[in-house]
């Protein structure tokens, strides 16, 4: 008789082992099923976020900050500490020990909620069954509920045959050995822009060419445009409206042909080329198909409002479903379907994930953008306020960039907002809070906010909302 639980999930990225520790927190018996890692013996908890994405790309974006601000600005701060010199090796190393110990530490959560690890590819085979595929046998599992969080991979396109060597991906870009002299990162999007910031603040030639003809689609042209000025400061060259048709792959380099906005083809050459044109589900190899799951018209497991797929007792969430990639939004899928299969009512608002592109200035977004209001004819009012009216942003040196607050003309209620700015991504915590409540722009404005902080814009920008902005 194979062993059985009460939840079997399949892939431990931020949805998964989440949703395990939640499960068991609710009493559940709980089982999780890791491919990465799992043909060395124990696997690699953590999945995309841990391993190769969230924490190793921030712990390259912050060891990279550190090396751009000593090398350009300590010296306007009387810091007088002369030519730094870079040492990829080291940083990679403690990129490696800031992954390894987080992956860690996800052990030892499984370990204390008493949740079962099992290392290699799990596969449904039907409602209630699952099988585990290790290195050398393979053995039936059986569960009450089996939750799908396979999470994705990136998207490679027929023209950039990836190598790992000279066509990469962001897998391959979180660990180069030696800074690229010439990098091109196909896709100005988020990987694009933090990887490319990355490697650009460490001295390389960074080219972004996107396809669309703005970068990070998703912002409000204004932002977009903001950013970019910003990254082209920094010395990162934009193509937008320009589209790789092809790419001959030299001993040393990389000759990239392709056709810009007038129709003229034009060339990129570079020792590294950056595929980041988007990530798709893994949806094949855990016997999909087979066990007639059904997925959506864009590729991604079809779910209903409660994570469920089209086979009785099998459960989606994460990368694998619609929705923004995120880790949280990975992980809090994974807490409210827990709760659901524990008998609790709960839901997630879509409408409240935040999202931020950590370069330097960040973005920081959550809500409706400006141009999608006024595409659904919604009537707004729009507050802003810029950084370099921001006592603490003054002192700081960090004056690019301005909050924006979208508010219901009407209601006031708090519809979206985008912050682009130092730090962005701590400010926008308090404009989530204050939607979840349903909260409006007077809301915020009357908030004492401490002085001098960065969040004293926050307030400013909801001032504006309602005409009565102070600093500016
Ligand atoms: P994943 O994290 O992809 O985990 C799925 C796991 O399932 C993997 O470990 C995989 O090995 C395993 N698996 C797959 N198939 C099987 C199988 N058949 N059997 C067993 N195991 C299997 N998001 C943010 O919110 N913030 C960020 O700053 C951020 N930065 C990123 C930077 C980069 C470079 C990248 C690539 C991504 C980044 N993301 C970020 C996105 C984030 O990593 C993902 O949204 C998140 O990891 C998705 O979680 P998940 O649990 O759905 O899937
Ligand atoms: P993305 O969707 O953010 O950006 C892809 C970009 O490539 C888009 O601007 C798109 O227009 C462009 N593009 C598509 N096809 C192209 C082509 N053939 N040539 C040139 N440009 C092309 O995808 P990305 O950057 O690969 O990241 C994948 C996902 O990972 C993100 O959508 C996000 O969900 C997640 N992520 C999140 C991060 C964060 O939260 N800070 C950081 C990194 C990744």
């Amino acid at each position: 008789m194979a062993d059985a639980f009460d939840l079997i999930i399949i892939g431990a990225g931020p949805g998964g082992y989440v949703c395990a520790i939640r499960a068991a927190q609710l009493g559940m018996s709980v089982a999780i099923i890791e491919k990465r890692g799992a043909e060395g013996g124990a696997p690699d908890l953590g999945g995309t976020c841990l391993n190769v994405g969230c924490i190793p790309s921030k712990a390259l974006l912050d060891s990279s900050e550190r090396f751009a601000m000593t090398r350009d600005h300590l010296a306007e701060h009387g810091i007088k500490v002369g030519t730094p010199k870079l040492d990829v090796s080291t940083m990679m190393q403690r990129k490696d020990g800031v992954v390894k110990t987080l992956v860690g530490g996800i052990s030892g959560l499984m370990k204390k909620n008493n949740i079962t690890v099992l290392g290699g590819r799990g596969e449904v085979l039907g409602s209630g069954r699952v099988r585990v595929i290790g290195k050398t046998s393979s053995q039936e599992y059986q569960a009450k509920h089996i939750v799908l969080a396979m999470g994705s991979v990136p998207i490679e396109i027929p023209q950039l045959p990836v190598d790992g060597e000279r066509i990469v991906t962001s897998d391959h870009a979180i660990a180069f050995a030696a800074v690229p002299k010439k990098m091109v990162v196909v896709g100005g999007g988020v990987i694009g822009l933090e990887l490319g910031s990355v490697w650009a603040r460490l001295g390389s030639q960074v080219q972004v060419v996107e396809f669309l003809p703005q970068i990070c689609p998703f912002l409000d042209a204004d932002i977009a445009k903001a950013l970019q000025r910003s990254l082209s400061k920094q010395g990162l060259e934009f193509h937008c409206s320009t589209k790789v048709e092809s790419a001959e792959i030299g001993k040393k380099s990389v000759t990239l042909s392709a056709t810009n906005a007038k129709g003229e083809t034009v060339s990129f050459e570079a020792d590294k080329v950056l595929v980041c044109v988007g990530r798709k589900p893994v949806t094949v190899g855990a016997g999909l198909a087979e066990a007639g799951i059904a997925l959506s018209d864009r590729g991604r497991v079809q779910v209903d409002n409660n994570f469920r797929t089209s086979l009785s007792g099998v459960y989606a969430i994460g990368d694998l479903i619609d929705g923004p990639m995120l880790a949280h939004k990975a992980e809090e899928e994974g807490v409210v379907l827990a709760e659901i299969l524990a008998g609790q009512a709960n839901t997630l608002d879509h409408h409240l994930i935040p999202n931020v592109v950590y370069t330097e200035p960040e973005v920081a977004t959550v809500g409706i953008t400006e141009a999608a209001a006024k595409e659904q004819g919604r009537k707004v009012r729009v507050g802003k306020f810029n950084y370099a009216a921001n006592g603490r942003a003054r002192a700081a040196d960090a004056t690019e960039g301005y909050v924006k607050i979208i508010a219901d003309d009407k209601s006031d209620r708090i519809l979206g907002a985008a912050i682009i700015g130092h730090r962005s991504s701590d400010l926008l915590a308090e404009i989530v809070a204050v939607m979840a409540f349903g909260g409006s722009a007077e809301d915020i404005a009357r908030i004492c906010h401490s002085h001098p902080t960065f969040s004293e814009s926050v307030k400013e920008a909801a001032l504006d909302c309602l005409g009565r902005v102070l600093h500016s």
